[in-house]
């Protein structure tokens, strides 16, 4: 610990306790690896404040002693976020004990939910009061309302209700000056200049600490249906949802996935099955809803929307789940597709979007180039294909060293992927954003334009560079990763 550390943590200790302050090693080390494992930083300390106040005070003295802050909500960052330096110059500032629902309000359908709630926690609230918030990912049981807003993050329902920016209508947050801005009253109409509320959405943590927001609600649903279909490629896919959304405006998810994905699910998470009786090369998990308990069914509308694609040959084969239980299997398999890819071995990870109708394609020949230009390497992707995103990851040849290539061959795999999506008029980041993993290439691929006003914003804001350093974007230009 370096001593104006030693001194801020004192005074954090003076002004807020010692509940805000946790020093043992214990307590600390499992927040300072990410979720797949790829990172590990160093912290003396985590800070813990327990309101907007004692984050306040925290960043007000990191301000005055020099010392850079981590936030961290849940830690399910899949891009290093929330991983402090490994050279312990950070302090990860944990916004966990700021879990209080200040405010939920049926009739207006707003909620206003402090940085540290959990989604899960977020969702039953909601439900509590005959409202539901429709976002969901398969991290919801640790995934935070400040990290969610801080990532813009997606899932599983944007499709309908898009990602978190659009549920968001107002942002409580501490600034890199230690002042608070307070916009969570919700105007539906505010035009006093640059939108400060949405400039921290996406932020990473890098233009202040989000304490609050305010989000909007939906009418609960009355009944929901969940398909598991197979078919022969995304392209099929693609045609199957847009002959749907004529027909209903009520499909919420419509998640693609390939047989190898379902393989390793069946293979890594325990109590899974395969829906369907037959192998199929590609498979799409689909949920429709109703919100009027007097509207057709959603179980009927889809067997009335998959019959006719069945009929054709548009779909293979098709099951309905017959069951809330059953639904929640389709769904627990789609959850799970981080979890078995974890467990799966090497692989280069991308989180990728092109417009739309361009995916199918893609996927399909982006694929194919990466396993012709790295021999013994698996490409595939799977996702949320209605919104033009999937996580397209090349698997290292089946015995690579680990360690070998994460250093080596993942590097050279991920420019030439990132380099595909670039050209295909795409996004590097669809919806986890940059953090550590992706800052170069942010870097290499970002027009001058784009890349010298994320700086200009950064210094602007937090000219000490004391807000997550090394995240999203430097003041200056950073080393290529080899
Ligand atoms: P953390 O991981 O703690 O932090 C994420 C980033 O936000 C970091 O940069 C951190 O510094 C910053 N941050 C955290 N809290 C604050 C705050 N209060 N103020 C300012 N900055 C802050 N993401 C998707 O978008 N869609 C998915 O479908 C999806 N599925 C996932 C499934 C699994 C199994 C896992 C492990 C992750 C998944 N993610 C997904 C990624 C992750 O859950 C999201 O990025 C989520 O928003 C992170 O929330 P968190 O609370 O864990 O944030
Ligand atoms: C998902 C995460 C990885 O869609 O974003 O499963
Ligand atoms: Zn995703």
């Amino acid at each position: 610990m370096t001593p104006a550390q030693d001194r801020f943590i004192h005074a954090v200790r003076m002004a807020l306790g010692d509940k805000a302050v946790i020093t043992d090693p214990a307590d600390i080390d499992p927040w300072l690896h990410d979720w797949r494992g790829r990172y590990h930083g160093r912290s003396p300390a985590i800070l813990a404040p327990a309101d907007t106040a004692g984050v306040a005070t925290i960043v007000t003295l990191a301000g005055e002693h020099h010392v850079p802050l981590v936030p961290q909500g849940g830690n399910t960052s899949m891009v290093g976020g929330a991983t402090p330096p490994d050279d312990g110059s950070a302090l990860v500032l944990s916004l966990r004990r700021m879990n209080r629902i200040r405010r939920l309000s049926a009739e207006e359908n707003l909620v206003v939910a402090e940085a540290g709630v959990i989604l899960a926690d977020l969702h039953a609230a909601a439900l509590s009061a005959g409202r539901r918030f429709p976002l969901t990912l398969g991290s919801r049981g640790s995934a935070t309302i400040g990290g969610l807003a801080a990532t813009n993050a997606g899932g599983t329902q944007v499709l309908r209700f898009g990602t978190m920016r659009a549920l968001i209508a107002g942002v409580e947050a501490v600034l890199p000056d230690g002042q608070v801005h307070d916009g969570l009253s919700a105007l539906k109409k505010d035009n006093r200049g640059y939108d400060l509320d949405h400039l921290l959405v996406g932020a990473e943590g890098t233009l202040g600490i989000i304490t609050a927001v305010t989000l909007r609600l939906v009418p609960q649903i009355a009944a929901r249906a969940v398909a598991w279909v197979g078919l022969a490629s995304p392209q099929d896919a693609l045609t199957l949802l847009r002959r749907m959304e004529v027909t209903t405006q009520t499909i919420e998810s419509f998640e693609l996935l390939p047989h190898e994905s379902l393989a390793a699910v069946l293979r890594h998470i325990p109590g899974t099955r395969a829906p369907l009786g037959q192998d199929q090369p590609w498979h799409v998990l689909i949920e429709a809803v109703a919100t009027d308990p007097a509207a057709e069914p959603p179980a009927v509308l889809l067997e009335r929307l998959l019959a006719p694609a069945l009929a054709d040959g548009l779909v293979a084969d098709a099951v309905i789940g017959a069951s809330e239980t059953q639904a929640e299997e389709f769904w627990r398999i789609r959850d799970s597709i981080s979890a078995a890819e974890r467990a799966s071995g090497p692989a280069a990870q991308h989180d990728i979007s092109v417009p739309v109708a361009a995916m199918p394609r893609f996927m399909v020949e982006a694929a194919a180039a990466c396993d012709a230009a790295f021999p013994g390497t698996h490409a595939s992707g799977y996702g949320h294909l209605g919104d033009g995103n999937v996580h397209f990851h090349v698997r290292a040849a089946p015995g690579a060293d680990a360690a070998y290539w994460y250093a080596e061959d993942a590097p050279r795999v991920t420019r030439f992927v990132h380099d595909l999506v670039t050209a295909a008029g795409g996004s590097i980041s669809a919806e986890h954003g940059i953090g550590q993993m992706k800052r170069a290439e942010l870097e290499r691929l970002s027009p001058p334009a784009r890349l010298a006003a994320l700086r200009a914003i950064r210094a602007a804001l937090d000219p000490q560079g004391l807000m997550n350093p090394g995240k999203l974007v430097t003041l200056a230009p950073v080393a290529p990763t080899p």
